[in-house]
């Protein structure tokens, strides 16, 4: 039984003859009715998980500012949204587990997880194979770079083998059916609802009973249980909660499409990433066509795996081999450029590093930007001491591409390799990376998570590397000729000779 369902239907039919003095009284006894919420959400921290009876702008308990965020006083009834699950448990299509008994974790069964892949090869590779029944996935990113396509596409491909639902509160539902017939989806058997309140999307939830439902997008569902405006953290936090729960006790894989804030956290921040299975990120550049989707958490799945798409006026297409286009669109390699694999977050990164080395007048200047300018004045006097390269009476200009900071010491042989480049007017290699921090006494040290790096070079197509020692891998990575290094030296003689 819904546990909302009660204050429509009956009660309120009852409450009309007998007037509203019962018709109160009923729903003040009523434990669970959303009505009564506005008395009963309470304020909680998000520095320290104090709480408050009202708003404060500073924690009563931490004393940390602006931290309260409001939320439902009470644990949620039991059965509110156990969908589908009368006194029938199990007998639906999908059925409820029953309270489990505690079991030694040897004994376990465990067989990997069932996956229905959505027919869109690159989505499925940062899924992990494909949707998981009960899975709940997070798919972020700007305004206008395709989410509610792509998920599109996806619903229509499921849709031939499954029941699935379109839950658009961004868009009415002409407005999605245009999409989808530009999207050439004319007979799609997806189906559709234009609702923003949670409560009501449950229950069409129950009734339609689909495998696969999209929410698009968090940020516009609201519950009635709390008093937030839609969009506020209170709110997606409690609507991405709840749409979980309902998610884990029917099976139902729920896809939630989130915006992303001006700071880049999902909003609000960062509050979904912990609650849901998934979480993939839509890149891309709005001047480009390309578009990427990367896996930033997967509880059945690999991180760090990356879907390549390109937008076209027939909606997002796989992009297959990606080298092609991360190649073609750096065109023929250039004399002080070397590309660098870092670490942003957990998610690894190519970026471009640009040297240029000039002659310069009688106080060369060494000048950086994305790096820091002590880092840089270092290498130029471990270049010059340890691998004979001179720059002493040059201007030296150091750019990271793209705008980027680059904080970690890892950058350090890219950034030596590009300067050598421009210095001695020669290119690097096509599809050459290298990463590795470089010590005062010219040795050249691991960075963390080299294998990662090393695989999403490869990944983008990326062929030739030059690593620290350490971080050579033991078993060769496909596509990429890696030379493993110990000194400077090393690595400056191996790149005059490649
Ligand atoms: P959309 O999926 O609405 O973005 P989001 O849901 O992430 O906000 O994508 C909108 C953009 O995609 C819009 O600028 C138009 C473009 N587009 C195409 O280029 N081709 C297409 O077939 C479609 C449907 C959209
Ligand atoms: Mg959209």
């Amino acid at each position: 039984d819904l546990g909302f369902e009660r204050r429509t239907g009956a009660d309120e039919l009852a409450g009309h003859g007998r007037g509203s003095v019962r018709w109160r009284s009923r729903h003040s006894r009523c434990p669970d009715n959303p009505r009564m919420a506005k008395e009963k959400s309470i304020y909680i921290c998000t520095e320290c998980g104090g709480t408050s009876a009202k708003w404060l702008g500073k924690c009563p308990s931490c004393e940390a500012w602006n931290t309260l965020v409001e939320s439902v006083a009470e644990a949620a009834p039991k059965n509110r949204y156990t969908i589908g699950m009368g006194t029938s448990a199990g007998a639906g299509p999908r059925g409820l587990i029953a309270s489990q008994p505690v079991a030694t974790l040897s004994e376990i069964e465990a067989s990997d997880v069932d996956r229905q892949p959505t027919g869109i090869d690159e989505l499925d590779r940062v899924l992990g194979g494909g949707i998981v029944a009960g899975g709940v996935v997070l798919i972020g990113g700007d305004p206008g770079i395709g989410k509610s396509t792509l998920l599109l596409q996806a619903l229509d491909e499921l849709s031939k083998n499954m029941k699935t639902l379109y839950v658009t509160g961004e868009e009415s539902g002409a407005q999605v059916a245009l999409r989808s017939r530009r999207l050439g989806l004319g007979k799609s058997q997806v189906r559709v609802l234009a609702e923003i309140q949670l409560e009501k999307v449950a229950a069409t939830l129950e009734q339609e009973q689909p495998a696969v439902c999209v929410i698009d997008s968090i940020q516009t569902v609201y519950s009635d249980q709390l008093t937030s405006a839609p969009g506020s953290v209170a709110q997606v936090r409690e609507c991405a909660a709840q749409l979980t729960r309902i998610a884990k006790s029917t099976g139902i894989t729920i896809i939630l499409v989130g915006h992303v804030t001006k700071e880049g956290a999902l909003a609000g921040p960062r509050v979904l990433e912990h609650i849901v299975d998934t979480v993939l990120y839509f890149e891309g550049d709005t001047h480009s066509s390309f578009r990427l989707v990367r896996a930033i958490k997967n509880r059945f799945g690999a991180v760090n795996e990356i879907g390549v798409f390109a937008m076209t006026e027939k909606g997002l297409r796989g992009v297959a081999n990606p080298s092609a286009i991360f190649l073609s669109t750096h065109g023929d390699p250039v004399a002080g450029s070397c590309v660098l694999v870092t670490l942003e977050g957990t998610r690894p990164l190519l970026v471009e590093i640009q040297a240029l080395v000039d002659s310069g007048g009688p106080s060369p200047r060494r000048l950086s930007v994305g790096i820091e300018r002590d880092r840089l004045a270092m290498m130029l006097a471990v270049l010059h001491r340890h691998a004979g390269v001179s720059a002493s009476d040059q201007d030296v200009f150091v750019n990271a591409v793209g705008g980027v900071r680059i904080s970690e010491p890892a950058a350090d042989l890219a950034v030596m390799l590009a300067i050598q480049s421009s210095l001695r007017g020669k290119a690097l290699p096509r599809g050459f990376i290298a990463f590795g921090e470089v010590g005062l006494a010219g040795e050249v040290r691991p960075a963390p998570r080299g294998q990662e790096r090393l695989r999403e070079a490869a990944k983008l197509g990326f062929s030739v590397a030059i690593v620290p020692k350490a971080n050579a891998p033991k078993k060769p990575i496909e596509g990429l000729t890696i030379h493993a290094v110990e000194r400077i030296e090393q690595a400056i003689d191996l790149v005059r000779g490649l």
